[in-house]
């Protein structure tokens, strides 16, 4: 039985990345190594907790000697890397923490990989995930390439940029068998509700403000979270070894416009007069460093793996606003604190 590293699985992309490789791979033994920082949370995938070839680890990919015991003990076949601190605005007010655990903790796992396989690469991949934010900032015009170089202007996007150096360094230098892509903003459920689209549903349900930086004119292209795992399943199992793919949604959308959208399927969902939850719209100071635009040319990953997304935007919306209206719990759990007592109740 193969045995696979997922780090960060009780985060947002994480548990939907482990959520289906435990229940489509029952010859793979999954285990999923995460810090529980406040973006970690075990509620995100208590449905396959139970499942025998499922296994969750607390650990931190920080620390040295932990990651190397935790490698001598299973020798992993494979690794997928999405443990990372993964917010820009707390990236502004804390940068070292995202130099420690992006930076240091992926070269950490990459140091560790390197030297428990031991040049013996026979069946071994190390798979870094990342995020288009690496290229920087587009004008109005222009995709992101493979090609694009990279120019981050975010301590987030800057950490990222340096730990995909790293993984690409590994492979050149040591031979380790990598791939890496980079990947637009995603939505779904179990997002935590700090980023744009979870925050404004949080705020919209309990009538609070909608904060808009800037303009509102900055553009996003969304990419729904599951189409997300479909990717990364294929570019582990199919992509080619020291390649990098970028993945995006093929849907560009300025924040205002997205916000009016949700705004008024909000009004529709909850029962409110049409225009009630505009109104919570509050244009606030701006972001600094705030990229304008960022848009993935995905023809790449197209063209040799067949990948393309599956959701629509308003079907991948509908899910999103249907589950956080369905789990008003986890919300609620999320926004008081209580999901971090799940950890305790369950593994202690
Ligand atoms: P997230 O913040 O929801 O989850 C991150 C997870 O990593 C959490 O469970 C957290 O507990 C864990 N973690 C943090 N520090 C750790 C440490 N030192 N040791 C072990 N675990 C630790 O993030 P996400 O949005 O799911 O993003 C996952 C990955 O995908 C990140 O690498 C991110 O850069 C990348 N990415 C995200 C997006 C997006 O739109 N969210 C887009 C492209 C790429
Ligand atoms: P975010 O979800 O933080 O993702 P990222 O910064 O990684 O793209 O933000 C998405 C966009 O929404 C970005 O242009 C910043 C903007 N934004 C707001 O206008 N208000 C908010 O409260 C947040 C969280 C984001």
């Amino acid at each position: 039985m193969k045995k696979i590293l997922i780090t960060g699985g009780a985060g947002f992309i994480g548990s939907h990345v482990v959520r289906r490789f435990v229940s489509r791979y029952p010859e793979y033994h999954i285990f999923n190594l995460d810090a529980l920082t406040y973006a970690g949370n075990l509620e995100n995938i208590k449905d396959i907790e139970a499942n025998s070839n499922y296994t969750f680890i607390k650990g931190d990919i920080v620390d040295e000697k932990f990651i190397n015991d935790l490698f001598g003990i299973h020798n992993f076949d494979g690794v997928l890397h999405l443990a990372a601190e993964s917010h820009v605005d707390r990236s502004i007010e804390d940068p070292l923490r995202f130099v420690k655990t992006n930076i240091i903790g992926t070269m950490n796992l990459l140091n560790v990989a390197k030297n428990q396989w031991k040049g013996n690469f026979d069946g071994k991949r190390f798979y870094h995930i990342s995020t288009d934010e690496v290229y920087g900032s587009l004008g109005n015009e222009g995709l992101f390439t493979e090609k694009t170089p990279y120019d981050p202007n975010s301590p987030y996007s800057a950490s990222k940029a340096s730990s995909d150096h790293f993984v690409r360094a590994y492979g050149e230098t040591y031979g380790l068998p990598y791939v890496l892509t980079n990947c637009s903003n995603n939505y779904g459920s179990h997002h935590f509700p700090e980023k744009l689209i979870p925050l404004f549903i949080n705020n919209i349900i309990n009538n609070k403000l909608l904060p808009i930086y800037g303009d509102g004119n900055y553009t996003r292209d969304w990419l729904f979270v599951e189409d997300h795992a479909i990717a990364i399943d294929l570019v582990f199992h199919e992509g080619k070894n020291h390649e990098t793919y970028n993945i995006g949604g093929f849907n560009e959308w300025k924040n205002i416009d997205l916000v009016r959208l949700l705004c008024k399927i909000m009004d529709g969902k909850l029962g409110r007069e049409k225009g009630t939850s505009e109104k919570l719209i509050t244009y606030v100071k701006d972001r600094p460093g705030h990229d304008l635009r960022y848009a993935i040319d995905a023809s790449k990953i197209n063209r040799e793996l067949g990948w393309k997304p599956t959701v629509t935007f308003e079907e991948g919306l509908e899910k999103t606003i249907n589950w956080y209206l369905n789990n008003e719990d986890w919300l609620k759990n999320v926004t008081s604190g209580v999901y971090q007592d799940y950890y305790k109740k369950q593994y202690s």
